[in-house]
């Protein structure tokens, strides 16, 4: 790995610019004829206010801190001498020394704007703030934010996160080129990878289990990009889908059911639509007695059976050797005895192996594919199994998906940034060359709210499904009202 010069590691700007700083809350930028002229330091050298301190902890919410952990940190970067620079690097070995520093620049930061925290606040800010310059730099505050859910590095200094399902611009940014890349770094070092010009993309996992795509110029026109899907500490259950409005108690039920009848299930939609989080909720109705195969690029699922097989593929090395493909992975585990695979996503020559293990006795299948419709769904899986390389007839492939796949669950990000099943569609088999879907359950939009939210309901088709009778053969009851309108 090329060694980092200091500045790179520390990501202190090359040149003497200093770098201009963003706008943090509107909170802390005070002109200095709003501050009050009575000021008291406290035992801590900690200037508050007469008047108990300009922001006190009681005033401060989560996010005014995290800002005033990222304004401490950039003082730290922007102002620090040689030697402090020096302690910075040695890292973890010199944790507590660098967090002496922390606190002599915190110390200067709140005498400066007037911040009155409590001593434990205090320890925490600090204890944050090491954490950070020992982590992914600007990033490490954005990663422990819990609420945070992707994060989106586009160039220096372009940050966007999703949060709530939203996506907006943050106030975070690297000091240039070389300090992001230098992050970049730190995130694939430890997994043996490397970026440079000759392998500008690489998929990466964070030791959070999130998962990381980097892509660096020339490849990426707007400078290095990284694309990180936090890896949530708990997992949604179906009950927490139901409660934010992703599908109704009713179609909540019916799937359970439809797992429990070892039906096979594609989950299918658009990127970032829930199709890992959904497919984890339906894998919970797994009963604990079955040995369950999970398949996955990267360990996404968290099932909670005590009998889980989790395998991961991977990529080439850097000499192009040593793959192990989502395909050989499927092929794999029909040797394993398998009672259910679970196939985080098919994007390739594995429908193929997957359908043929659906149709050979491993039914209760589960995987999720990109598509946006559930007739999209079945044509993208033609085009998955036609690169199984295969010559096979249309109408065989068809015929294959027909007789293999029983439902389709289709999710979609909706506008307001919610997630929603907008189809639960079931495949009945074929008429002709065409195969036959049969639409049990749908989301409504009637509109869009002042605030634009989607307002609409779930609606049921009142049509019942032909499988039925695999309801029968499992022994799993299901009422008929389920399915009225
Ligand atoms: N039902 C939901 N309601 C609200 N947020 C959700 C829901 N499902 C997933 N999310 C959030 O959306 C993000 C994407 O979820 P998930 O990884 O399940 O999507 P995906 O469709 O599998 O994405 P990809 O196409 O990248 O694999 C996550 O951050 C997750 O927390
Ligand atoms: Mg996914």
């Amino acid at each position: 790995m090329k060694s980092l010069s200091l500045y790179e590691r520390l990501g202190k700007p090359q040149d003497k610019d200093k770098a201009k700083r963003p706008e943090i809350s509107e909170q802390k930028n005070l002109s200095n004829s709003e501050l009050p002229k009575e000021d008291l330091q406290d035992d801590t050298g900690v200037v508050a206010s007469a008047f108990g301190g300009k922001h006190s902890s009681e005033e401060m919410n989560n996010d005014d801190l995290q800002d005033l952990k990222w304004t401490i940190h950039r003082r730290i970067v922007d102002e620090m001498t040689l030697e402090e620079e020096v302690l910075l690097l040695q890292g973890e070995s010199a944790r507590e020394q660098i967090k002496n520093i922390i606190s002599v620049y915190s110390a200067r930061e709140m005498a400066d704007n007037f911040y009155n925290l409590s001593r434990i606040e205090k320890v925490k800010l600090i204890d944050d703030i090491c954490n950070e310059l020992l982590g992914l730099g600007p990033l490490e505050p954005l990663l422990q934010n819990d609420k945070i859910t992707e994060i989106m590095v586009n160039g220096a200094k372009k940050i966007f996160i999703e949060q709530e399902g939203k996506l907006k611009r943050t106030n975070v940014y690297f000091h240039d080129e070389r300090h992001l890349m230098s992050i970049i770094e730190r995130i694939v070092a430890p997994l043996g990878r490397h970026v440079d010009e000759s392998s500008p993309l690489v998929d990466a996992r964070l030791a959070d289990g999130s998962r990381v795509n980097i892509i660096i110029p020339p490849l990426s026109l707007a400078g290095p990009s990284i694309t990180i899907r936090k890896f949530s500490k708990r997992a949604m259950t179906m009950k927490d889908l139901v409660k934010f409005g992703t599908l109704n108690q009713q179609m909540a039920d019916f799937l359970q059911a439809c797992v429990k009848a070892r039906l096979n299930i594609l989950v299918s939609g658009g990127t970032g639509s829930g199709k890992t989080t959904t497919l984890n909720a339906l894998s919970s109705f797994v009963l604990e007695t079955e040995r369950i195969v999970t398949i996955e690029d990267a360990a996404e699922l968290k099932l909670q059976q005590e009998h889980v097989l989790p395998l991961e593929a991977r990529p080439a090395n850097l000499e192009g050797k040593g793959a192990v493909t989502i395909r050989d992975l499927v092929k794999n585990s029909l040797r394993m005895r398998p009672d259910r695979i679970i196939v985080g996503e098919v994007r390739a020559g594995e429908a193929l192996d997957m359908l043929q293990a659906m149709n050979t006795g491993h039914d209760g299948s589960l995987t999720t594919a990109h598509a946006n419709t559930p007739r999209d769904a079945l044509s993208r899986l033609e085009t998955m199994v036609l690169m199984a390389g295969m010559e096979l007839p249309v109408r065989a492939i068809r015929s294959q998906i027909a007789s293999a796949i029983d439902l389709i669950l289709q999710q979609a990000r909706i506008r307001d940034g919610s997630r929603k099943i907008t189809y639960i569609s079931e495949v009945q088999g074929m008429e002709g060359d065409t195969i036959i879907l049969q639409d049990l359950f749908l989301y409504v939009q009637d509109r869009i709210d002042n605030f634009g939210r989607s307002v609409g309901h779930f609606e049921s088709t009142g049509l019942q499904p032909k499988f039925l009778d695999k309801f029968k053969l499992n022994g799993v009851e299901i009422p008929h009202s389920i399915f009225k309108n």
